[in-house]
């Protein structure tokens, strides 16, 4: 059996938490605080992060380029009411709440390893839904090839779409097969929590055998569609970014090599690891890439 965070979490800072959150459930009044999943036979059984290292080492451009600027300036952020348009070669097409997509009797606890393509990475302990549950409600039709994502554009709110940092709405997407497969998941917690502004409020993809860019957070439209999708860093710099991002230690960044990792948390000597093939997802995704050269499709 799986361990669940609260079992590999050091003792302490799991107490301290309990009294953090039976204060607030004393406060609130209320027994339903948090968001739980059931545990699941993806997740690694190493140590996660700690909540303040996820939640303040972050990637999210549209609140700046620097690791503190999504802590810093994503509470600006209104995530509720949400909605997410799911369109394209699909049955059911249309305007999906939260709880259509992601029901809470539904969700698990992934703990997954993710790997930024800057060579930085981290444990996360994920609570959300497989991609294809809600592929699966709104019918994906016979044509479809591919999915793609798309983040928000609200400058009053996101200060770096602001400036043309990026060609805003950030988007990614997936073949429609690694949309499918089971570690693909949409995100809606962690840690017990619903998910920080930082990291994707209120719903963002987790693809951990990728580089972290293509897990797109802060998802407003899902579309599926018979042609390959623009994704915001591909169309970027091709020659840096690939469409498909597999964490691939033997293919180096044209800039600095992929080989290694710098694990946060593990201090400044504890540092470097070894950077796995697929982030050690291989066993579950290999055969999606049987036959392709990883070379030239990175
Ligand atoms: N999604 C959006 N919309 N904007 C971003 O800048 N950054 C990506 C990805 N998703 C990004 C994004 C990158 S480069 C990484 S490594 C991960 O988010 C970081 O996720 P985290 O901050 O939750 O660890």
């Amino acid at each position: 059996m799986k361990l669940n965070w609260s079992d590999v979490t050091p003792k302490s800072s799991w107490l301290n938490r309990r009294s953090f959150l039976a204060a607030g459930a004393a406060l609130a009044a209320s027994p339903a605080l948090g968001l739980t999943g059931k545990p699941s036979s993806f997740s690694t059984d190493a140590e996660p992060n700690s909540l303040k290292d996820i939640t303040n080492y972050n990637n999210f451009y549209e609140f700046g380029t620097g690791k503190e600027d999504p802590a810093r300036y994503a509470s600006a952020l209104t995530t509720d009411p949400w909605s997410v348009e799911i369109d394209g070669m699909v049955d059911r097409p249309g305007s999906y709440g939260l709880e259509d997509i992601a029901p809470e009797n539904d969700l698990e606890e992934r703990i997954y390893r993710l790997r930024c393509v800057e060579a930085w990475s981290m444990i996360i302990p994920w609570i959300g839904v497989p991609l294809s549950s809600i592929l699966g409600k709104v019918g994906v039709q016979p044509s479809a090839k591919y999915v793609s994502f798309e983040t928000l554009f609200r400058p009053e709110e996101m200060r770096g779409q602001k400036r043309p940092i990026l060609d805003w709405p950030y988007r990614e997407a997936l073949r429609l097969d690694e949309a499918m497969n089971p570690l693909t998941i949409l995100a809606t917690g962690l840690y017990s929590e619903p998910l920080p502004n930082q990291n994707g409020a209120p719903l963002r993809l987790v693809v951990p055998w990728k580089y972290g860019f293509k897990s797109i957070k802060s998802i407003v439209r899902i579309t599926l569609t018979d042609k390959q999708p623009f994704a915001t860093w591909n169309a970027l710099q091709p020659s840096e970014y690939g469409f498909y991002a597999n964490v691939n230690p033997e293919v180096d960044h044209p800039r600095w090599s992929q080989a290694t990792e710098r694990k946060i948390g593990a201090g400044l000597f504890g540092g470097r690891q070894e950077t796995q093939m697929f982030n050690g997802y291989g066993e579950q995704v290999a055969s999606l890439y049987a036959g392709m050269d990883l070379t030239k499709n990175y």
